[in-house]
């Protein structure tokens, strides 16, 4: 097979706080994430050049800077053997960008996961992910997917299991600043958390998450980015619409502005969509994954 379409799911932080400064001023995480069915496809064709391409369907890219593009050079790069053509990528987007739900890196992982399988798995799930990691922090858990703890940058660690079968909205607020000025707020607000307490409820959210009592985990769970937005932002104003909409609960997503709503039944998600859209704000209906990429078929079939 030399053709493929991937889908590339977006992610979201179920619990999200900082450990730590790292020596090279990267910030030591503990989090967990878990994939939303929310997606973009990435279609990948192999090619008898030496050049890969890359297409973008709804964004304007300069293709060498997009993280899909990097994915496939340092694909190649570390390869064992010489490839005798490269790829042509095509994108079609549907992850609001710039919005904490990790969809630039969710492309580059499809783009690792499928070229490994184009090119008969040279690489290990590990080595993938070490590539990933040197792409962007949230590469590596989108590649495996699912639900998982990370910890560093974004190192994999345990599989585990987040919201189950909650519908989910997640509504995009205003622009923010850059993920690495978020970042240096905190570092501001909190002394470069030198003394800071860090995963203040995590084992007992990561508990209750795996028992199932998921109404539990979330009043235990905490996104240390949420304290850089107060009543006055549109991240306060998304929440208020989706509580008196009838969400369980809210939470920012990664440094933001994204906002997760989650909502006993559809109907009521439904309603928080329409009532946001009122005041101009776009929202996105999904379903959590629990799943990792390797026991589902995240492949779809160009033939069918
Ligand atoms: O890895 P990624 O490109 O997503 O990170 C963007 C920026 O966010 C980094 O340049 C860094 O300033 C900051 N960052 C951090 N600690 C992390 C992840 C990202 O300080 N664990």
């Amino acid at each position: 097979m030399e053709y493929l379409v991937e889908r590339a799911y977006a992610k979201i932080n179920i619990y999200l706080d900082i450990i730590d400064k790292m020596d090279d001023g990267y910030h030591n995480l503990l989090t967990i994430m878990q994939l939303v069915s929310l997606y973009d496809t990435v279609s990948l064709d192999l090619n008898m050049t030496k050049e890969i391409s890359l297409t973008c369907e709804g964004l304007d890219v300069e293709p060498t800077k997009n993280l899909a593009y990097i994915a496939a050079q340092k694909f190649y790069e570390n390869l064992s053997f010489e490839a005798i053509g490269r790829v042509d990528i095509k994108i079609t987007k549907r992850i609001p960008i710039a919005a904490g739900l990790a969809g630039g890196s969710a492309d580059a992982g499809a783009v690792l996961r499928g070229l490994n399988w184009l090119y008969g798995k040279p690489y290990t799930t590990k080595e993938l992910c070490e590539i990933g990691l040197s792409i962007g922090s949230d590469v590596p858990f989108c590649i495996v997917g699912g639900t998982h703890t990370c910890r560093g940058k974004g190192e994999i660690g345990m599989r585990t299991f987040g919201i189950r079968h909650y519908n989910l909205l997640i509504a995009k607020g205003e622009n923010k600043l850059s993920t690495a000025e978020q970042f240096k707020k905190l570092d501001k607000k909190f002394n470069n958390f030198k003394d800071y307490k860090y995963a203040e409820g995590y084992a007992k959210t990561l508990d209750l998450f795996i028992a199932g009592r998921c109404s539990e985990a979330f009043k235990a769970t905490k996104n240390i980015f949420e304290s850089l937005y107060d009543e006055n932002s549109s991240v306060a104003k998304i929440k208020d619409v989706m509580y008196k909409n009838g969400a369980y609960f809210a939470m920012l997503t990664g440094s933001g502005p994204s906002v997760v709503g989650i909502f006993p039944d559809g109907l009521y998600a439904e309603d928080a969509k329409q009532a946001l859209e009122a005041i101009n704000i776009e929202s996105y209906m999904c379903m959590p994954i629990n799943t990792p990429y390797e026991e589902i078929d995240p492949r779809i079939d160009p033939w069918r």
